[in-house]
C-alpha cells in the first residue's frame, strides 16, 4: 500500500515535508478513494457467533442484535471436534444478565471446537465467561488452558467474575481448532460465548509500528505474525462504550481511573463528526465517539505557557512483556491548522517528537489518526504513556491531546508452539493414564518448566530492585533513624501474599490511582481487609518516598491516621499494604454521584477527625510531619465515618521540588496548595494548614478545590469563598443539602476558622492544635440547646476569654500531643496559652 508507506516514512521523519509531487499525488489518490471506500457498515467474511451449551440462537443484549447460534447445531460452521463436554444452564440467572450467560459448554476433559475459516487473515476472537454454579459444577472453580491450532493462548485460567477475554490473530488455514484443556484431571473448562469473526482490511498493518526503547525508536516488522491480547481498550476524554457503540462491537472505557494527576487534564468534546480520510484511521480503527472526545492539558488556573505531561499509568500484569500500544488522535482542540504540536512518552521513553496532527492528516482538522508502538512493560508490571508540549510549540499554544488508547499483549507464537506441544502431550497423557500422581507430576514439570524459563531475569530484577530499606538520611528525619529496623521488618509481607490478596492485582480490584500508582482492594489470609498500593517506577513517587513512608507509618500510630499494615519489596516491587477504609475517600460523600449528603454534625465531626491525625502529625511523637499533601481525597473514612489522614510520609521528601514545571502546573490547579510556598519554596506545617482550610471549605460548600467548568472567579474556591466570606455572607455559598441545618454560630465559627487557615503568611495562620479546639467549638456551638441562657456569642473577640473559660465549653476539646496508639478521646492536654492569640490578631484581616 503505497499510502502506509508513505504514513511510514513521515513517521520516521515527522519534520521532512513531503515533496510537491507527492502531495499531489496523494490528494488525487484521496479523492479517488473517497468516492471508493464511501463506507457502510462493516460485516466481516468470517462471523461465527457461538451460544456454547445452548439449543437456541439468541442475541447478546436488547442492543447487540447479532445472533449467537447454538452450539447444538449439527451441521454448520462450527462444530465441536473432540473430547467430552456438556451443556450447562443456569437455573437461577440474574435479572440483569444476558440470556447468552445462562447457559455454559462445560469441558471435562480435554475438547475443542472447529471453526471453518472462509477468508485467510487477521481474525478478531472473543471468549465470554460468565461463571454460575449448576448440576454440580461451580464454574468459578474451573481451571483450564485454551490452544487455538496448537497454540497455547490462555493458560491456568480460572474466573470468578464475568470476563471478556479479546485477541487478535491471522489465522492462515480453512479451519480453527479451539482447544479447552483443564489443568488436571479433577478439573474443567467451560465458556459461555465465542466469537470469531474476520477483522477489517488492514486492522493489523506489519509495516509502521515503531519499537520504542532505552536504545531509542526502531521500526518494527511483521506485526500481524503476532498473536495479540486486548489488556485496555480506553475512550480518553469519554464515556464508556458499548458494542452497540462501536463497528467491531469493542467496548471502551473511560481513562480517568489511570490519570496519574487527573487534575493535569482536561475533558475536550465536539459535537462535529470527525473527518475520516484514507490513510489515516477509518471507522473500523475506532469509531467517531472515540476520536470526539479526548483529554488536553488543563491549563485552567495555570500560566498559559506552563509545560507539563499527562500522564496514564495502565497497569498490565507483569514486567517486561512486550505490548503493542495503539494511540488515537483527532485535533478537536485547535482552532486553525498547525496550533499544536506535542510529545510522546512510552514508560518514559520518547515515542514521538513535535507529532504536528495538521501535516499528517492533510491539512484537515478533526481528522482521526492512530500510531501503532511497541514497548515492554515496565518492572513494576504496567505501561505509562504521557503527553506533553513540544519544544516548538509556539508559548501561547502550549497544548498536547490524546483521543484513545489500545494496549495489547504480545504473543509470540513460536515460543509458545514449543511449550504448548510439550505440554498437549503431557495432558494426553495425564488424562489416558488418569491418576492424581500424574497430575502432580505435570504440575511439577510445568513449574519446572517456568522456573527454567525465568532464569535468566533474575539478575535484573535484582539490580533494578532497591536494598533493603535504610533509614532515610534527611535532615528534619534524623529522628526516624532510632526506629529500629525490626519494627519494620515485622511487617512484611511476602509478595505471594499480595498476590493472592489482590487475586493477582485483578484490574477489577482498583479502588484508586496516584502519583505513586495502583491502589487494589484486596483481603489478607487472615481476613482483614487492607487497600494494596501499588508504586510505578517512573511515578512522582519513588523509592525514597516509599521507604520514607514505611519509615514514618511504622512508627506512627494513631486513630485518625491510617494505619500500615505492611509492606513488600520482593521483585522490585514496592508495594503498601493499609487498614481498608470503608467508606473511601471524604471527597466521594461531598459531591458528585453517589455523594452521601452528611449532615453537618458529621462533617464537623470528620473536621475534627482529621484536624486531630494532622496535629498528632505535626506534634505528636513522631514530631514535625508535614504532610504536604492535604486534600479531600486524602481523607479516609471508615465504616462508622471516623476520619483518618492517608498518604503521609509519602509527599514529605520533597517529591517533585526538583520538578519545578509540575510545580508551576500545580499551583492552580491543585487548588489546595500554600500561596506562600512559591514565594519561600519552602513548605512548613503551615502548609498543611492553607491545604486544610481548603478542605473546610469544600466540605461546607460541596464542591471541588478548583472546578475548571465555572465561571472564572468561581473556579478556584479558596479564593471565591473568601469573597463570600469576607462580606460576611458565606451561608448563601453553602451546600444546599445543609440549608436551615447549621445554626448561625456554628457557622461563622467555621467560617472564620477556614478564613484563618487561608491566610496569606503562614504565620498569619492557626496551628492545627488552634484549628481543632476551633471546629470543636464550632461543634459545640451547632449542640448547644438554642435555648440555653448561655448560648455562646458569636463575637469572636469576646472567644478568646469565653473559650478558655471551662463554663462555656463545657467539655474540653481534647488535643493530642503524646499518644501513639491512642484512640484520641485519652487524657487530653489542651494548649490554652496560644491557642487563640493570632486568631486574635488577625481578627479584622
Ligand atoms: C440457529 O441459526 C442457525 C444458523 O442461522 C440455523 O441453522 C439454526 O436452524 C438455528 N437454530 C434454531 C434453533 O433456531
Ligand atoms: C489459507 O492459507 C493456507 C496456507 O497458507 C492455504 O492452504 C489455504 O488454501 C488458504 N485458504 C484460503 C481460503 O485462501
Ligand atoms: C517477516 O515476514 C516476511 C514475509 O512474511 C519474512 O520473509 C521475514 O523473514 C519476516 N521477518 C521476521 C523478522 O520475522
Ligand atoms: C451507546 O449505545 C447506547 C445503547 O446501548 C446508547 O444509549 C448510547 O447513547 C450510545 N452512546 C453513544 C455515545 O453513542
Ligand atoms: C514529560 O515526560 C518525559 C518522560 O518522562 C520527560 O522526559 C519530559 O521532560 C516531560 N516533559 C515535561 C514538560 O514535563
Amino acid at each position: 500500500m503505497s499510502l502506509s508507506l508513505f504514513f511510514s516514512s513521515l513517521l520516521m521523519n515527522p519534520r521532512k515535508p513531503p515533496s510537491m509531487e507527492a502531495n499531489t499525488l496523494l490528494l488525487l489518490s484521496l479523492a479517488l478513494l473517497s468516492l471508493i471506500c464511501f463506507s457502510t457498515s462493516f460485516s466481516p467474511t468470517d462471523n461465527l457467533l457461538v451460544n456454547c451449551g445452548s439449543n437456541t440462537n439468541t442475541s447478546f443484549t436488547s442492543t447487540d442484535s447479532r445472533i449467537f447460534v447454538s452450539d447444538s447445531t449439527k451441521q454448520g460452521p462450527v462444530s465441536l471436534s473432540k473430547g467430552q463436554s456438556i451443556s450447562l444452564k443456569n437455573q437461577n440467572p440474574s435479572p440483569n444478565s444476558p440470556t447468552l450467560y445462562s447457559t455454559a459448554r462445560v469441558f471435562t476433559t480435554a475438547s475443542s471446537y472447529q471453526f471453518n475459516i472462509k477468508r485467510n487473515g487477521t481474525h478478531l476472537v472473543r471468549f465470554h465467561f460468565s461463571p454460575f454454579k449448576a448440576q454440580g459444577f461451580d464454574l468459578s472453580t474451573a481451571k483450564f488452558s485454551i490452544l487455538v491450532n496448537g497454540n497455547l493462548l490462555l493458560s491456568d485460567f480460572s474466573t470468578k467474575v464475568v470476563v471478556l477475554k479479546e485477541y487478535v490473530f491471522r489465522v492462515d488455514s480453512n479451519a480453527l481448532e479451539i482447544l479447552f484443556s483443564p489443568v488436571c484431571k479433577s478439573s474443567f473448562g467451560f465458556v459461555n460465548a465465542i466469537e470469531v469473526f474476520s477483522a477489517p482490511k488492514d486492522f493489523i498493518l506489519d509495516e509502521g509500528a515503531k519499537l520504542v526503547s532505552a536504545n531509542g525508536i526502531e521500526v518494527y516488522k511483521n506485526l500481524s505474525s503476532h498473536v495479540l491480547e486486548t489488556i485496555h481498550r480506553i475512550n480518553v476524554g469519554g464515556s464508556k462504550l458499548v458494542p452497540f457503540n462501536d463497528t467491531l462491537w469493542r467496548t471502551w472505557i473511560p481513562d480517568d481511573d489511570f490519570l496519574v494527576l487527573k487534575s493535569a487534564a482536561k475533558r475536550a468534546v465536539t459535537t462535529h463528526v470527525p473527518n475520516y480520510q484514507s490513510g489515516g484511521a477509518s471507522r473500523e480503527i475506532a469509531p467517531e465517539n472515540v476520536y470526539m472526545t479526548a483529554q488536553q492539558m488543563n491549563k485552567d488556573n495555570n500560566p498559559l505557557q506552563s509545560r507539563f505531561n499527562i500522564t496514564w499509568n495502565f497497569p498490565v500484569g507483569s514486567g517486561g512483556v512486550r505490548h503493542l500500544v495503539r494511540l488515537h488522535f483527532c485535533d478537536i482542540v485547535s482552532t486553525s491548522l498547525n496550533q499544536l504540536y506535542f510529545d510522546v512518552y512510552l514508560n518514559g521513553y520518547s515515542a514521538y517528537n513535535d507529532l504536528d496532527l495538521s501535516s499528517l492528516t492533510f491539512h484537515v482538522l478533526s481528522s482521526p489518526m492512530y500510531f501503532d508502538f511497541i514497548v515492554d512493560s515496565n518492572d513494576l508490571g504496567a505501561v505509562q504513556v504521557s503527553i506533553g508540549p513540544s519544544a516548538v510549540s509556539s508559548l501561547m499554544k502550549v497544548n498536547a491531546i490524546l483521543n484513545g488508547v489500545e494496549i495489547m499483549k504480545m504473543v509470540n507464537p513460536s515460543h509458545l508452539r514449543n511449550e504448548s506441544k510439550k505440554r498437549t502431550v503431557w495432558i494426553v497423557a495425564a488424562s489416558s493414564i488418569g491418576g492424581f500422581v500424574l497430575c502432580l507430576a505435570v504440575f511439577v514439570v510445568i513449574l519446572a518448566c517456568k522456573c527454567k524459563k525465568k532464569k535468566p531475569k533474575p539478575t535484573r530484577v535484582e539490580s533494578a530492585g532497591w536494598t533493603p530499606l535504610r533509614v532515610y538520611g534527611g535532615s528534619t528525619h534524623s529522628r526516624m533513624s532510632e526506629v529500629t529496623v525490626n519494627e519494620y521488618r515485622s511487617l512484611k509481607i511476602p509478595f505471594a501474599d499480595v498476590q493472592l490478596a489482590t487475586n493477582n492485582f485483578d484490574n477489577s480490584l482498583i479502588i484508586g490511582s496516584g502519583g505513586f500508582g495502583m491502589v487494589f482492594k484486596g483481603v489478607l489470609k487472615d481476613n482483614t481487609k487492607v487497600a494494596v498500593k501499588r508504586g510505578v517506577p517512573g511515578s512522582r513517587q519513588g523509592l525514597p518516598e516509599f521507604q520514607t513512608e514505611i519509615t514514618v507509618l511504622s512508627k506512627i500510630r494513631h486513630r485518625h491516621l491510617v494505619s500500615l499494615v505492611g509492606y513488600c519489596e520482593e521483585q522490585a516491587e514496592m508495594i503498601l499494604v493499609y487498614e481498608y477504609m470503608e467508606k473511601g475517600p471524604l471527597k466521594k460523600h461531598l459531591y458528585g454521584p453517589g455523594c452521601s449528603h452528611l449532615s453537618w454534625k458529621q462533617r464537623l465531626e470528620i473536621c475534627i477527625g482529621a484536624a486531630r491525625g494532622l496535629h498528632y502529625l505535626h506534634t505528636g511523637s513522631a514530631q514535625g510531619i508535614i504532610h504536604r499533601d492535604i486534600k479531600s481525597t486524602n481523607i479516609l473514612l471508615d465504616e462508622n465515618y471516623v476520619a483518618k489522614v492517608a498518604d503521609f510520609g509519602l509527599s514529605r521528601s520533597g517529591p517533585c521540588l526538583d520538578e519545578t514545571h509540575v510545580s508551576t502546573g500545580v499551583k492552580g490547579s491543585f487548588g489546595y496548595l500554600d500561596p506562600e510556598y512559591f514565594r519561600r519554596q519552602q513548605l512548613t506545617d503551615k502548609s498543611d494548614v492553607y491545604s486544610f482550610g481548603v478542605v473546610l471549605l469544600e466540605v461546607l460548600c460541596a464542591r471541588p478545590a478548583v472546578d475548571p467548568l465555572l465561571a472564572r472567579e468561581q473556579v478556584n474556591l479558596a479564593e471565591w469563598a473568601m469573597q463570600w466570606q469576607k462580606k460576611g455572607i458565606l451561608e448563601q455559598i453553602i451546600d444546599p443539602h445543609l440549608m436551615g441545618q447549621i445554626k448561625q454560630n456554628s457557622l461563622k465559627k467555621f467560617g472564620e476558622t477556614a478564613e484563618k487557615c487561608l491566610a496569606d503568611y503562614g504565620v498569619d495562620r492557626p496551628s492545627m492544635g488552634d484549628v481543632l479546639w476551633n471546629l470543636e467549638y464550632a461543634l459545640q456551638l451547632q449542640e448547644s440547646d438554642s435555648k440555653s441562657s448561655r448560648e455562646p456569642r458569636d463575637d469572636s473577640n469576646a472567644n478568646a476569654a469565653e473559650l478558655t473559660t471551662p463554663r462555656i465549653a463545657p467539655q474540653a476539646p481534647s488535643i493530642n500531643t503524646e499518644t501513639e496508639t491512642d484512640s484520641g478521646d485519652g487524657p487530653s492536654e489542651i494548649r490554652n496559652s496560644q491557642v487563640f492569640s493570632q486568631l486574635m490578631t488577625n481578627d479584622g484581616r
